[in-house]
């Protein structure tokens, strides 16, 4: 999709903040730092929109980018970062699940793992919570630019063997530096929106 308004429609906390819209939702989920605002920035063709940091736990809130009215992407607190009190933790986890579990217009779920390093066990435990719940998930592999192109499909295997991932389930690399992988995203993002 050639991309050219984006708002940021809200950052929400809890349900009665969500956006009052009907457009489709795509939701990124993954650990903290596995790349969730870079990628949205990639789809998006801008350069900081959506906060990225190279510290863990940049985004706290439910981050709604309406792109052209036509889609939303909602970027999620990031799972598994230790430094957030378990508190915190308890909280970030309520609020994804209600949205996930509730949203009827969520179409899909983008579940970023580093594609550096094998899946831990909180992706195994996201990934297995998602097609408990039926919602069709894109596994997208980031910072592929950090592994050399010998090593990819290794790098791929390891994605579905430890993941266990379904037939269903389609396996992006993806690199934000050199916007590897977008295209391919932003194709599975339109047939979902067309659901
Ligand atoms: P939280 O908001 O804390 O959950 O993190 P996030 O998942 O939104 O990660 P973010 O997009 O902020 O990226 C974290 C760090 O990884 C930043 O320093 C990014 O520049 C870097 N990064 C993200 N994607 C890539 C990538 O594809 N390649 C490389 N080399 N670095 C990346
Ligand atoms: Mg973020």
């Amino acid at each position: 999709m050639e991309v050219h308004n984006v708002d940021l429609t809200i950052s929400a906390v809890s349900d009665e903040q969500y956006p009052k819209t009907n457009i489709p939702e795509i939701a990124l989920v993954g650990r903290s730092n596995v790349g969730k605002s870079s990628l949205t920035n990639v789809l998006i063709n801008r350069r900081n929109f959506a906060h990225t940091s190279s510290q863990p736990g940049k985004t706290q809130t439910l981050n709604f980018y309406d792109v052209e009215d036509k889609v939303c992407f909602v970027d999620v607190p990031g799972y598994g970062y230790a430094k957030v009190s378990k508190k915190e933790r308890e909280r970030f986890g309520k609020m994804i699940e209600q949205y996930l579990t509730q949203r009827e217009q969520l179409r899909g779920v983008i579940q970023l793992v580093d594609a550096r390093h094998e899946p831990t066990p909180d992706d195994v435990n996201m990934y297995n919570w998602l097609q408990y719940y039926n919602i069709p998930t894109l596994i997208v592999g980031t910072k592929i630019d950090k592994v050399k192109r010998s090593a990819w499909n290794r790098q791929l295997s390891l994605i579905k063997k430890t993941l266990d991932v379904e037939n269903s389930t389609p396996i992006i690399l993806f690199s934000a530096t050199e916007k590897k992988g977008k295209d391919d995203v932003w194709q599975w993002i339109e047939e979902r929106m067309g659901k």
